[in-house]
């Protein structure tokens, strides 16, 4: 990329987590930060902790509720709003709902369609139609590694992600003739707010538990590294790179039936939304 101007990074959930981080990284590599997600407050105090941290770059904010339809246009409102192009679109806002897909809460359900399916994949259309035009610009989708397998109890979440994955690889391939990139990041479990009161609710089993978390600021770094190097895909960790691959080689009812176990709440806990506020 060959221009004077400072370069300009959109993310989306990053007011915290994982999505803050991949902004701290952003900066210290120089770029202009266009943050969003939808609680204004969070996002305020994102903004300054941001702006105190080493880096140049101006940093504006929107607060959206991107698991509104019509959503992705009112983003593009606010960054042509500002007059500028941007050079990195990272998609990272998400959330999950955990428990049995007959029980769950249909509203909340279809919010998170929007927000893990939707809006990223109008995102990607409005931005990525603009980097073709410019023949410049990367992408970074965020999925998990739930989208390896099918997820009991995480059904409609784990295939939201199996959408973001299938999706991002596939664009990535129509857009390397305008040399975009498209990188899609698949973490692991990893201690942030997501988790929620997770435990409480009960999915606290050993694949879960704190200790195996990777921090938010590892996953970032991950993703900024397989982001600036043009990867197609990137697990997060050694163990969750062979456990997702291990899955794509066993039978499907198999995969099928340990993910059950491995997903079902704790006998003292009853499955439940994950991360009780969200939605
Ligand atoms: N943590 C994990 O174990 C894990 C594992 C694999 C993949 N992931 C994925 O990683 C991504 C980031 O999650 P995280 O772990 O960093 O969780 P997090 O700490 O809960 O952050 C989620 C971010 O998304 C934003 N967000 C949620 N709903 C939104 C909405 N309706 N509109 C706009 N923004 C919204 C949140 O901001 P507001 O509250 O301000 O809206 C927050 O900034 C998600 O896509 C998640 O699915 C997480």
């Amino acid at each position: 990329m060959t221009n004077h101007r400072a370069l300009v990074a959109l993310v989306t959930g990053a007011s915290g987590g994982i999505g803050f981080e991949l902004a701290k990284g952003l900066r210290a590599r120089g770029y202009e930060l266009l943050l969003v997600s939808s609680d204004g407050e969070k996002l305020a105090k994102a903004s300054a902790a941001l702006k105190a941290e080493p880096g140049a770059g101006s940093v504006h904010f929107a607060a959206l509720d991107l698991a509104e339809p019509g959503a992705a246009q009112s983003v593009w409102a606010f960054t042509t709003g500002l007059g500028l192009e941007v050079d990195v679109l990272i998609n990272n806002a998400g959330f999950g709902i955990y428990g049995e897909h007959a029980e769950l809460d249909p509203e909340r359900l279809v919010r998170m369609l929007q927000l893990n399916v939707t809006t990223l994949a109008e995102l990607c259309l409005s931005y990525g139609k603009r980097m073709k035009e410019r023949g410049q610009g990367r992408i970074l989708n965020v999925a998990s590694t739930a989208a390896y397998q099918p997820t009991p109890f995480f059904a409609a979440y784990g295939a939201s992600k199996a959408f973001v994955l299938a999706f991002s690889e596939a664009l990535a391939k129509e857009m390397e003739d305008y040399a975009v990139s498209v990188t899609c990041l698949s973490p692991g479990p990893t201690a942030t707010a997501f988790f929620g009161d997770l435990e409480r609710r009960g999915l606290s089993n050993v694949h879960f538990q704190p200790a195996v978390r990777d921090s938010a600021a590892a996953v970032a770094e991950v993703g900024l590294d397989a982001l600036f190097s043009g990867s197609l895909s990137r697990i997060v960790g050694t163990k969750n790179y062979w456990r997702a691959w291990s899955a794509r080689l066993a039978p499907r009812s198999v995969v099928a039936s340990i993910a059950k176990s491995m997903m079902r709440a704790s006998p003292s806990g009853a499955p439940a939304e994950l991360g009780g506020q969200r939605g």
